[in-house]
C-alpha cells in the first residue's frame, strides 16, 4: 500500500466550496479526540467560514463546550477587545467565539512575549492542537512568519513585511496598520495533528505555487507544509492558476 502525499491539493471550483470541507474538517476533529484544542487563522480567506461557524453556532449544531479554540497571531500591545486585532475579528464574525472567550474556552494569544511561555503552556494542557486553519501570505508568510523565518521557530516577536501591512492596512484606517506582532511558530504549526491551509483569488497563485513547487526553505515560509503529513491544501481555481501554468509549460 503506498502512503498517501501529503499535502494533499484540492482545487475548488469556488472559495464557498470550502465552506463544507472546513465545517467536516472540524467535525471530523470533535470525532477524533473529546473536546479537541482547534487553531484558527484570521483573515479574508476565513470569513465565510466564520459565517458559517456562526450559524452552527446558533443553530446548536455546535456548542463552545464541544472544543477550544485558540488562534495563529495578534498584533503587539492588542487585547481582545481592540478593534483590527485577530480576537476582536474572530468574535466579531462569531459571536460563539466570544462566549468560549467568555468561559475560558478560547486561548487568545497574547499581545506581548510576557504571556508566550503561559499560552504555550495552555496549548500543551489541551494536548496540543489537533487542527489547525492556516491562510497564506502574498509573499508565501503562513501566520505572521514572514519570509526568512527559520522553520524551528515556536512562539515568538515579529516584524511585519511591507507586503503584509499594505495588506492589513484597510482594516486599520484612517490609523497606519501595526508594524509588530507576536505569531505562532513554524515548529508549532507543524506540531499540529492536521493542518488545513486555504487560498483564494489570484493573488494568492504565484505564493502557492511557490509553496507546493517551490525549495522547502525558509524564503517560503509556507512551503513548510510539505514538511507536514497530514495537511490539506484547499485551492480555488484563481488560486491554482500558476501551479497549472507550471503544470502546462512542463508537458
Ligand atoms: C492571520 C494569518 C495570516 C493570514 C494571511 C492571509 O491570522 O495567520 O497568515 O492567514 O495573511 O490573509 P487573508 O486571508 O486576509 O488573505
Amino acid at each position: 500500500m503506498t502512503a498517501p502525499t501529503s499535502p494533499q491539493v484540492e482545487v475548488l471550483p469556488t472559495a464557498d466550496a470550502a465552506i463544507p470541507i472546513l465545517l467536516g474538517e472540524l467535525r471530523a476533529a470533535l470525532v477524533r479526540r473529546p473536546r479537541p484544542l482547534i487553531g484558527f487563522a484570521t483573515g479574508g480567506t476565513f470569513t465565510a467560514f466564520f459565517a458559517a461557524l456562526a450559524a452552527e453556532f446558533a443553530a446548536q449544531r455546535l456548542r463552545g463546550s464541544d472544543f477550544v479554540a485558540t488562534h495563529l497571531d495578534e498584533y503587539a500591545g492588542f487585547d481582545a477587545a481592540r478593534r483590527g486585532g485577530m480576537v476582536h475579528e474572530l468574535v466579531t464574525h462569531c459571536a460563539g467565539f466570544g462566549e468560549m472567550l467568555r468561559s475560558g474556552a478560547f486561548l487568545p494569544v497574547p499581545g506581548s512575549e510576557a504571556g508566550l511561555a503561559a499560552h504555550e503552556a495552555a496549548i500543551a494542557a489541551c494536548g496540543g492542537v489537533e487542527l489547525q486553519f492556516l491562510g497564506i501570505g502574498r509573499n508565501g508568510h503562513i501566520a505572521f512568519n514572514e519570509p526568512g523565518t527559520p522553520f524551528e521557530r515556536g512562539f515568538h516577536a515579529t516584524t511585519l513585511a511591507a507586503s503584509t501591512r499594505d495588506d492589513a492596512r484597510p482594516r486599520f484606517l484612517p490609523e497606519e496598520p501595526p508594524r509588530q506582532a507576536i505569531t505562532s511558530g513554524i515548529a508549532t504549526i507543524l506540531a499540529a495533528r492536521r493542518v488545513v491551509l486555504c487560498a483564494f483569488g489570484r493573488g494568492k497563485a504565484p505564493a502557492v505555487a511557490a509553496m507546493l513547487r517551490g525549495a522547502v526553505n525558509a524564503t517560503c515560509p509556507a512551503s513548510a507544509i510539505r514538511r507536514h503529513a497530514n495537511a490539506v491544501v484547499l485551492l480555488d481555481n484563481e488560486a491554482a492558476g500558476d501551479l497549472r501554468a507550471q503544470a502546462s509549460a512542463q508537458s
